[in-house]
């Protein structure tokens, strides 16, 4: 039997609650248990509702991230966009102790119970012709902020970290020479408080510091 999800425990991390409506329940997945909530009820969050309850979280919840959340979080990762469509990202999924007990050499996760390396193989990304610059970085990142997104929209927390020992990642895991480890992300359900959707206005440069139109 799925329970009814109730009016005050409607605050969730991916929907919106509406109140004073019924009818037409749905199954939802909330920190892996499921419940019935009125589909009137809720409406899906924006991307822009998504981007700003996103938050970094550095305390975890022990239980596992389910293997059905996994792959919706590393599709997100292959729909990514490469530069020439080159796709040079491996991703090294870490979820056994053995494997986390490695990442803890070189990094510090928070005690997620997953992490997802964010790899590039500096051979196969595209080098911009005018200057060489080797783009992997970037290939990498957007495969990153993908899933770390795909996981907000899924109820996960997360952490992107890059403050890593690379030679100890590099060892741990088997990296090919050619092959840079370039973000680690921590992700896991959220334990203690979350962040406030609306701490932009004190913790993001405002639009004005941020944009410029026509030049610098
Ligand atoms: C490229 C990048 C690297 C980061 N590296 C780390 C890290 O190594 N350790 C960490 O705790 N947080 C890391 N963070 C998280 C940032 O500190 C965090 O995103 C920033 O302070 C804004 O806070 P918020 O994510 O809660 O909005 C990193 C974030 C980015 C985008």
């Amino acid at each position: 039997m799925i329970p009814l999800l109730s009016a005050s425990s409607a605050h969730i991390p991916f929907l919106t609650y509406i109140p004073n409506s019924q009818v037409d329940l749905k199954t939802i997945s909330i920190s892996g248990t499921m419940y019935q909530i009125s589909s009137e009820r809720v409406k899906e969050m924006s991307f822009l509702e998504l981007a700003k309850k996103r938050y970094s979280v550095r305390q975890y919840q022990t239980n596992q991230v389910e293997e059905e959340k996994l792959l919706k979080i590393l599709e997100a990762a292959r729909m990514a966009p490469s530069g020439h469509n080159n796709q040079p990202v491996k991703l090294i999924v870490v979820k056994e102790k053995t494997g986390l007990d490695k990442l803890k050499k070189g990094a510090n996760i928070y005690g997620a119970p997953l992490a997802i390396i964010t790899c590039c193989d500096s051979k196969a990304a595209w080098i911009r012709p005018y200057d060489s610059k080797n783009i992997l970085d970037i290939d990498a990142s957007i495969a990153t902020d993908h899933m770390m997104l795909q996981a907000t929209e899924l109820g996960l927390g997360t952490v992107w970290v890059c403050n890593f020992d690379p030679k100890a990642i590099k060892q741990e895991f088997n990296l090919p020479a050619n092959v840079e480890p370039i973000n680690i992300l921590a992700v896991g359900y959220a334990a203690g408080d979350a962040t406030s959707p609306d701490r932009h206005d004190k913790t993001r440069k405002s639009l004005k510091d941020l944009v410029s139109y026509e030049t610098y």
